[in-house]
């Protein structure tokens, strides 16, 4: 009896490690490939990537790219205030390990690729301080895990998402200081119980504030200051106990 249970123990030890490889999405031959493209739609006019982001050493070496310590995956990518001037790539949306996409004030135009919104791990997405144009894509309303979404001073138009109310995880929303009209919908508040700071002041946006806002218990700061809104104050704002800040000044 002890030779067929043998062969069952080795049918059931085998197979493992030959199904966890195909099961992987992607691997960092990805990541690479994603950097590159990343790098090349860049004109990088004082070379801040030039001479780093080269084949010669492992991209997790590379400057302004965090990696995972274990798979070697790309897990932040974070150039603050570097003047990288150019589109962002598409193929930024394939860096699949992604916590923290960090680049203000990067001197960056063109529109937001909706390829960020494959992201599923992003926690921090910070784009703001730049020239990016055209609208908020709904994709990003699929980045559940974001914490902070920071899109301040840019040329964005269009309407703010109704998609962004999947994003239950949410602490910061900024989005001040672009073109966005219409309505702020009110169902952005139906799952943002964790909603530390919101500011959308300085843009085109219309209709009421909306009285979701009051049911965000953690809300300390309130911008809508600078945009077009009309109708009363909604009487549950000023039951909100953790407010410090609020301005709706210029409406
Ligand atoms: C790239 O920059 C990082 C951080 O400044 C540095 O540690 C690394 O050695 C640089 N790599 C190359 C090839 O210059
Ligand atoms: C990619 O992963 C392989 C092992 O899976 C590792 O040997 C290699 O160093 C990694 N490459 C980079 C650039 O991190
Ligand atoms: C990466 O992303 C781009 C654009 O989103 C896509 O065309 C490409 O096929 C993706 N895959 C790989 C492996 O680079
Ligand atoms: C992005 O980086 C800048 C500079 O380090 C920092 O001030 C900012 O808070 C970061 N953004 C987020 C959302 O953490
Ligand atoms: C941003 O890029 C434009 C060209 O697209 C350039 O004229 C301008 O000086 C850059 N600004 C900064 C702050 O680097
Ligand atoms: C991402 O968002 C878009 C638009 O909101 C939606 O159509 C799509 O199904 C979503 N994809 C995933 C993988 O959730
Ligand atoms: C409001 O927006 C205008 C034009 O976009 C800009 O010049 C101004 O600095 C912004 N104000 C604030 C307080 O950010
Ligand atoms: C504010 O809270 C108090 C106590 O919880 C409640 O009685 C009152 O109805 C609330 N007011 C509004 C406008 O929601």
């Amino acid at each position: 009896m002890a030779f067929p249970l043998m062969i069952l123990t080795l049918i059931f030890l085998q197979p493992a490690p030959v199904l966890a490889a195909p099961s992987l999405p992607s691997n960092n031959g990805t990541d690479l490939a994603a950097l590159l493209e990343f790098k090349a739609q860049l004109s990088d006019p004082i070379g801040i990537l030039g001479q780093n982001w080269t084949t010669a050493t492992s991209f997790c070496h590379w400057v302004g790219v965090s990696c995972s310590r274990r798979r070697q995956r790309v897990t932040a990518l974070v150039l603050p205030g570097m003047p990288l001037q150019g589109l962002v790539s598409p193929y930024l949306g394939n860096l699949s390990f992604l916590h923290v996409l960090n680049l203000t004030n990067t001197n960056l135009t063109g529109s937001i690729p909706p390829d960020i919104g494959r992201l599923s791990r992003l926690v921090v997405l910070d784009l703001g301080l730049n020239g990016l144009s055209g609208i908020i894509p709904r994709t990003i309303g699929n980045l559940t895990k974001l914490n902070s979404l920071v899109l301040v001073k840019n040329d964005l138009s269009g309407k703010i998402p109704h998609d962004l109310h999947n994003l239950g995880n949410l602490r910061h929303i900024q989005l001040g200081t672009n073109y966005l009209s219409g309505i702020i919908p009110n169902q952005l508040f139906n799952n943002t119980p964790l909603l530390v700071g919101l500011g959308f002041g300085n843009n085109s946006l219309s209709g009421p504030i909306p009285p979701g806002i009051a049911s965000c218990p953690m809300l300390e700061y309130l911008n809508l200051q600078a945009n077009q809104l009309s109708g009363p104050v909604p009487p549950t704002i000023f039951n909100m106990s953790k407010l410090q800040i609020m301005s709706l000044v210029g409406n």
